[in-house]
């Protein structure tokens, strides 16, 4: 092999500054652990046969422009390239049962990379400033701890889901144009997301935390079924073009999104049993639907304006005090839709507005059977409800 790289070598001097690098245009099937590629850049797809056994050494070319596949090959423990420093198409490692080990420390750019079902592999070892392009990356079902390897600043799409050892994930995303999705890795998965400016859709299942200090736009938020999670901020972030959900998230404590103005879909809180207060929007002005449904004692949406559709709000605790400025809105037409808010509501986790007592004077029994009656706030019922006539 050592010996036909040179000769290639030559070939190259030999012709002069015409091309300087062998191109090969053919797809290339490789069948044995030290393939010989004799061209600096593949134009075509590379494949690695199924039945390929033991490591895979791949030393000379240093570009393959089209698709590197190796898919069912169940014997192979490893995979190394000291050359090769790009990949124009799609790199996909499927389905390889005893992979341990992936070495390709020149390689910086990948169009799409793909590690799907890898039960073996712990770790990455890419370009030593690691993969810094990328458009799309989706790792499922790996057993990687550790993504240091990849420093990507933008993408189109993240999937990164069902890696049980990945616990830590310090991101160095900038911007994100479609969807960014952890879901099901480590159970206490932390996030540490401090460049992230823009990013499409962001879905977290399983996170313990998750702060992105400069995300500034969004397409949407939803954090479902964290168990762990104990706190999310995105406190530069102004606008959400679709809608921001937490739902099922049993330690959430504090949610904060101190600049947040506008949320054109629709916002869901609901069955966050830790989290005591609702008041992490201070500037939250127009929202397509609110469903706030908890065990919350505190709700405040100070600067709300205008809500496009409807608003429900339920809590398991008294939160009367705190009703009468939905009320209001709904009186000031600040609210186009239908509007609930109740308070004592066994449901409330479920999302289940009926149920619970309001300030409408329509008391209904709580999950005691007990009537509670607040007089005075019974009175400022009754002056609203003369309000909402005239
Ligand atoms: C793999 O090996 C099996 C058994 O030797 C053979 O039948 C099969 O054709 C081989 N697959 C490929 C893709 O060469
Ligand atoms: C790889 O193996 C899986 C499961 O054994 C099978 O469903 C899939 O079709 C195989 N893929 C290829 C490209 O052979
Ligand atoms: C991220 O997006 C912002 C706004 O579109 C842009 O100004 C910035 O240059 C982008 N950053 C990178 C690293 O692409
Ligand atoms: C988050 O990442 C930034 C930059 O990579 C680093 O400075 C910071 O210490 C990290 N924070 C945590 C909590 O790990
Ligand atoms: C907050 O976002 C704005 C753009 O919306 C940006 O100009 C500003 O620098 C950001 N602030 C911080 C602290 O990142
Ligand atoms: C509420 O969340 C808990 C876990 O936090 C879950 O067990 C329960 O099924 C959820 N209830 C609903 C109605 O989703
Ligand atoms: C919630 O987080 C915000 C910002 O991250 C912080 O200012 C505030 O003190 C926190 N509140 C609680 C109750 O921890
Ligand atoms: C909400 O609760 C009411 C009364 O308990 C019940 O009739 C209704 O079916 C519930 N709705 C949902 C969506 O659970």
């Amino acid at each position: 092999m050592h010996s036909v790289s040179i000769l290639s070598a030559l070939l190259a001097i030999g012709a002069g500054v015409v091309s300087g690098a062998t191109t090969c245009t053919s797809d290339i099937k490789i069948s044995e652990p030290t393939p010989i590629i004799d061209c600096d850049v593949v134009d075509a797809d590379v494949v690695v046969d199924e039945n390929l056994s033991g490591s895979l050494s791949i030393e000379g070319p240093k570009q393959f422009k089209k698709d590197f596949t190796v898919r069912n090959a169940t014997k192979l423990i490893g995979i190394s390239s000291s050359s090769i420093n790009s990949i124009g198409g799609t790199m996909r490692l499927e389905g390889l049962q005893l992979l341990s080990s992936l070495n390709m420390q020149a390689l910086k750019s990948v169009n799409n990379l793909q590690l799907i079902n890898l039960p073996q592999l712990s770790g990455l070892t890419f370009g030593t400033s690691g993969v810094t392009k990328c458009s799309s990356i989706t790792i499922t079902d790996t057993f990687i701890n550790d993504l240091s390897g990849l420093n990507i600043a933008t993408a189109d799409t993240i999937d990164i889901s069902n890696n049980a050892k990945l616990t830590t994930f310090n991101s160095d995303l900038v911007n994100v144009t479609q969807s960014l999705k952890l879901t099901n890795n480590g159970n206490t998965m932390q996030v540490n997301m401090s460049r992230l400016q823009t990013a499409g859709d962001v879905q977290f299942r399983q996170v313990k935390s998750f702060d992105a200090p400069v995300l500034s736009q969004v397409e949407s938020i939803k954090f479902n079924d964290s168990p762990e999670l104990l706190s999310v901020s995105a406190n530069n972030l102004t606008s959400i073009s679709a809608s921001l959900t937490f739902i099922n998230n049993k330690k959430l404590s504090n949610v904060s999104f101190a600049a947040l103005t506008t949320i054109k879909g629709d916002m869901t809180i609901q069955n966050n049993t830790a989290l005591q207060s609702v008041e992490g929007f201070p500037n939250l002005k127009t929202v397509g639907n609110i469903l706030l449904g908890g065990s919350f004692q505190k709700v405040k949406l100070d600067s709300l304006k205008d809500v496009q559709g409807s608003v429900t709000v339920t809590s398991t605790t008294d939160i009367s005090s705190f009703c009468k400025f939905f009320d209001d809105a709904k009186s000031n037409n600040n609210i186009r839709g239908k509007e609930s808010c109740t308070s004592n509501n066994k449901n409330a986790n479920q999302g289940n507005g009926s149920g619970g007592t309001s300030n409408g004077g329509k008391n209904k029994e709580d999950a005691a059977g007990i009537v509670s009656v607040n007089t005075a706030l019974l009175g400022l019922a009754v002056f609203a409800g003369i309000a909402q006539m005239l």
